[in-house]
């Protein structure tokens, strides 16, 4: 039985203070619904040694929004998979549609990033998702083929073990607008049928593949109860403590 991952991604929000209001709020009131179901947040990179101390011992696993593709270096700005290892961090989320569309991040450079996270005992959590042009045009399955198969090159079965795709139409973000649970399966279908033929069946079988774009605690149940849906990659509702907790407790598998 394939797990569910509930990731929160935190993006741009939230001090120290705010840090600890914020996981001290979910670890009093999450409640995990069963041992299948993991979760994670991803704080920005000045959070994350606070909420690793604040998570040790306890359920909530952590995670960082990004990570330089090089191990150290005169990379002004960048952080390193060794950094965010030591803040306590076991998840990166990589690729994310605002990397991709702000800074210009590539399937190539995913890639990168990927491997190098998971040669270095990091769990990626590897985003893809169409426009709304793109959907609209009917070139969305093309657009989702080239990236999973983009930021997925060269791996070996091991990776894949430890990879989670996170499915996110990019019109679905911060918008409010979701995908319906069925518009959703039938992309989540199409990218276990690739890993399918890219790796093999039982590849494609135990792939985690979250959604991501406006879950909220109204419309997670029914998202979360198809087939393909492993798991949630949360903005906005991961915010509160006890938006994030009514996800997590829809999480039933
Ligand atoms: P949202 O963001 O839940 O606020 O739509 C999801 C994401 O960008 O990961």
């Amino acid at each position: 039985m394939r797990k569910m991952i509930i990731a929160g991604n935190w993006k741009m929000y939230k001090d120290l203070e705010e840090t600890k209001q914020l996981v001290n709020g979910l670890k009093a009131q999450m409640k995990i619904p069963s041992q299948n179901v993991v979760v994670v947040i991803c704080p920005p990179f000045t959070s994350l040694a606070v909420a690793g101390e604040l998570v040790r011992g306890s359920a909530i696993k952590l995670g960082a929004q990004n990570m330089s593709e090089h191990d150290e270096g005169a990379y002004t700005g960048e952080i390193s998979w060794k950094m965010l290892k030591s803040a306590g961090c076991e998840y990166v989320i990589l690729g994310h549609s605002e990397r991709r569309q702000y800074f210009h991040e590539s399937n190539e450079l995913i890639n990168l990033k990927a491997k190098k996270a998971i040669a270095n005992g990091l769990r990626p959590i590897i985003c893809v998702g169409e426009t709304l042009a793109e959907r609209e045009s009917g070139v969305m399955e093309r657009i989702i083929t080239t990236q999973v198969r983009g930021v997925l090159k060269d791996f070996s079965q091991a990776d894949m073990a430890v990879t989670t795709i996170a499915y996110e139409p990019v019109w679905a973000i911060g918008t409010g607008k979701t995908a319906t649970p069925a518009q959703a399966e039938e992309v989540h279908k199409t990218i276990r049928s690739l890993a399918s033929q890219l790796f093999n069946p039982s590849i494609a079988e135990s792939l985690v593949i979250q959604y991501g774009g406006s879950v909220k605690p109204d419309n997670a149940a029914e998202l979360l109860g198809q087939i393909d849906i492993d798991g949630a990659l949360v903005g906005g509702a991961c915010l509160k403590p006890d938006s994030f907790s009514a996800i997590i407790a829809a999480a039933k598998n």
